[in-house]
């Protein structure tokens, strides 16, 4: 049976009227597959001669993406249309990498061949060891991988030209296999250990947890429940739409500049507490509390408006629902500290005290803050035994393939163009230039 063939969609629009002017601007509303509409205004200035106004971007959508969707309202986190609870129980993390830098989920022949490809690019070019030596031995590791992984670029000549599709996978490739390689590198410096070179019999995770913890002095026994842990931590962490350090990929990438300067750049701003460095400022603040019974004390000033103290793990820009990766993250604790056999970790009774306190005050439940993924990753890395300061590197281990994918999305996108916002200016007008010895 001949169905009428689908009308188009009438162009819906909006129509913004200048009270100033009385003149009338119409502006196209696009649909997405799901989520918030958007107005089009990238003919606003040329026609109104304004500017719209965003700091924080809480209203805007910087971009068109199909990698990641989150529904703050609903608690809801889709990589490429597959929910996070299904993937962090049933996927892996190669896996996810594929389906994230690929739209789709591999099959067998697809998945061992990109697993076998990051495998074989983790080892790093054993010059980059002579790197480490320039930094103090208490470098925070933040800016021991902000720089190692900027100076990828001048190791692999063969892989920075973005308008080859070819130099772009291996580029992406070498990111997302040789980050956890100088996340471990950086960390055997900081305490002194011999490097521990990659091993192509271990996955993902469990080559990690080798790098990082073994010694060449005995044999290092992989804990399977640790390293499914680990795995799990770092899907929940791989992508997440336009947040503050994929947007500064995003930005950086606009420019043309080369992949390894833009995971670079990610790093940098993932660094930041109010972001990837939450997990790390968490621990410090549940030290501080270091008993429930001060756990008052904290509420009440994090709900001060004269104290810049906020309660680290807490609250996000776009869930105003409990944030999906949180529940799974509580999970994986109580599975990873059973494992280990420590029945009562102090930090997480102050952990689960001050959610349920916080969960219950009207302050949280009227600004709709919630755990977020930072609340209680720390608590599993400090047990599995990453000191804090390495915290936010797993994040950005775990993150870079999210970079990877959202970069290749801009660079792939054919209107795509430097990225070069507009102000509000509020500074001084034009004036004349007074000599010195005119001035007061
Ligand atoms: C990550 O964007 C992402 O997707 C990030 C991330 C990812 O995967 O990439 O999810 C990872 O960065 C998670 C967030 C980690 N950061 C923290 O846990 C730090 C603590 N949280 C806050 O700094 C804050 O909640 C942010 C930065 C996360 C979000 O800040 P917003 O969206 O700019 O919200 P806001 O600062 O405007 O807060 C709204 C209100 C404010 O009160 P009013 O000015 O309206 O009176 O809520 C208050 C804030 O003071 N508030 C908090 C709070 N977070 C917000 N009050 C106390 N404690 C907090 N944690």
């Amino acid at each position: 049976m001949s169905e009428a063939a689908p009308q188009p969609k009438a162009q819906q629009t909006v129509t913004l009227i200048d009270n100033a002017t009385g003149k009338k601007y119409d502006f196209p509303v696009m649909n997405g597959s799901v989520g918030p509409r958007v107005i089009d205004i990238r003919k606003l200035y040329a026609e109104t001669g304004m500017f719209t106004y965003d700091p924080g971007f809480t209203s805007t959508a910087a971009c068109e993406s199909a990698v990641t969707y989150i529904d703050g309202d609903k608690g809801i986190l889709l990589y490429r249309g597959y929910s996070i609870k299904e993937l962090a129980e049933k996927s892996d993390f190669l896996e996810v990498c594929f389906l994230l830098l690929h739209g789709e989920l591999p099959n067998g022949q697809q998945k061992s061949e990109f697993v076998n490809t990051i495998t074989r690019h983790t080892m790093v070019h054993e010059q980059m060891q002579f790197f480490f030596r320039g930094f103090r031995r208490d470098s925070h590791p933040m800016a021991v991988m902000v720089g190692t992984v900027g100076a990828l670029a001048a190791f692999y000549h063969d892989s920075l030209d973005i308008d080859d599709p070819k130099q772009r996978e291996i580029a992406g490739h070498r990111l997302i296999a040789k980050i956890p390689t100088i996340a471990a590198l950086t960390y055997k410096y900081s305490i002194g250990q011999p490097f521990i070179y990659p091993r192509n019999d271990l996955s993902f995770a469990e080559n990690f947890l080798y790098m990082t913890f073994s010694v060449p002095s005995e044999p290092y026994k992989i804990n399977p429940i640790l390293a499914r842990a680990m795995d799990r931590i770092f899907i929940l962490h791989a992508d997440h739409e336009q947040n503050a350090s994929t947007s500064t990929v995003r930005l950086a990438g606009s420019s043309r500049a080369n992949p390894f300067a833009c995971i670079a750049s990610g790093i940098a701003s993932l660094w930041g507490p109010a972001h990837g460095g939450a997990n790390e400022a968490v621990l410090a603040m549940l030290e501080e509390i270091g008993d429930k019974s001060r756990i008052p004390e904290f509420i009440k000033r994090a709900k001060d408006k004269n104290d810049t103290f906020r309660l680290m793990g807490f609250g996000h820009r776009v869930y105003k629902n409990y944030d999906p990766r949180a529940e799974i993250m509580r999970r994986t604790c109580h599975e990873v500290l059973a494992e280990l056999g420590i029945k009562n970790d102090p930090l997480l009774d102050i952990a689960m005290e001050l959610e349920k306190i916080a969960l219950q005050d009207e302050y949280f439940i009227e600004k709709k803050l919630y755990p977020n993924v930072d609340f209680y990753s720390g608590i599993i890395l400090k047990a599995i035994g990453f000191p804090t300061e390495m915290f936010t590197v797993l994040f950005a281990v775990a993150r870079t393939v999210g970079w990877v994918a959202q970069w290749k999305e801009m660079i792939e996108e054919p209107t795509q163009k430097i990225g070069r916002p507009r102000q509000l200016y509020t500074g001084a007008t034009e004036r004349a230039y007074v000599a010195l010895d005119k001035r007061k």
